[in-house]
């Protein structure tokens, strides 16, 4: 049985930190799910770190339920969520209701994420009233970039910090079970911490945060363009499958690779009689 929204708004309750991770494919939902990491994002950075775009704006739908699809493939215990992309959710409540209806109905999710405060706040609560789960998502939204003009944290000046809040506060009147907060400075996200009853996951958000939310290729040292200030390698996997490869590479151009061991026997007398 897959985690529900519930199990994860009780965390914060009993005061249990949530991890949550992205996820893309089959595989590697596995090995999360395994490892008990309650709740995993298939989140639109996967444009960027598995498509090679150059931000999340070029990713579609039928991307994303994709690679969704291959996730729920793996999972039986996390809540899986599924990251609406640019497009299918800002044109209008019936869209929304729409895309993110795919990604319970086709793809297997059990919630959807979206980017934005006030402004989203009826979208997410016509969402809400039809049974789909939501996940706000505010300070550093990539969706937004060419609005912002660059990467950079948010919520640093008063007028900004109080906007946040109150965009919070709106999401979860709104109806939404949880809200990640990215490149938010410390103090804000824990004040907003304090004042929601749902939990907030931060990603660049301090430590106060009900949960944290990392980009695993991030955390995996898999995703060669660059290394946010945010992320904590765990591993440096990159180079890992870089030894491994070059010398895969180097065998089977010396021919060491393969051996008796990698390779299949057949009946010698069957041989004889074809030569
Ligand atoms: O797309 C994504 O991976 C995200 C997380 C960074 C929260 O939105």
């Amino acid at each position: 049985m897959r985690t529900t929204i519930t199990q994860i708004k009780e965390m914060k309750a009993k005061g249990e930190k949530i991890p949550m991770l992205t996820c893309y494919d089959y595989s590697t939902a596995r090995i999360l799910d395994e490892a008990g990491v309650p709740m995993i994002l298939v989140g639109d950075s996967l444009g960027m770190v598995m498509l090679g775009y150059d931000s999340t704006i070029p990713v579609t739908i039928e991307e994303m339920l994709h690679h969704t699809k291959a996730v729920t493939r793996g999972v039986k215990n996390a809540l899986v969520i599924g990251d609406m992309p640019f497009m299918t959710y800002q044109t209008g409540h019936v869209d929304a209701m729409k895309n993110a209806g795919r990604f319970l109905q086709e793809a297997g999710a059990q919630a959807v994420k979206l980017e934005g405060g006030e402004h989203m706040a009826n979208t997410v609560r016509h969402l809400v009233e039809i049974g789909i789960p939501v996940q706000g998502h505010l300070g550093l939204t990539p969706q937004s970039i060419n609005q912002l003009g660059g990467y950079r944290v948010q919520g640093r000046s008063a007028a900004a910090a109080r906007k946040l809040l109150d965009d919070a506060l709106c999401l979860e009147q709104a109806g939404a079970f949880s809200i990640v907060l990215e490149s938010v400075p410390t103090p804000l996200a824990k004040l907003i911490t304090e004042k929601l009853s749902i939990p907030t996951i931060g990603i660049g958000a301090g430590p106060y945060c009900d949960g944290q939310v990392q980009v695993i290729h991030d955390m995996l040292g898999l995703f060669p363009d660059f290394v946010p200030r945010h992320a904590k390698q765990y591993l440096r996997l990159g180079d890992l499958i870089r030894e491994a490869v070059t010398e895969y590479n180097r065998e089977v151009r010396d021919g060491a690779f393969p051996t008796a061991k990698e390779s299949h026997t057949m009946d010698e007398r069957l041989l004889e009689e074809l030569t």
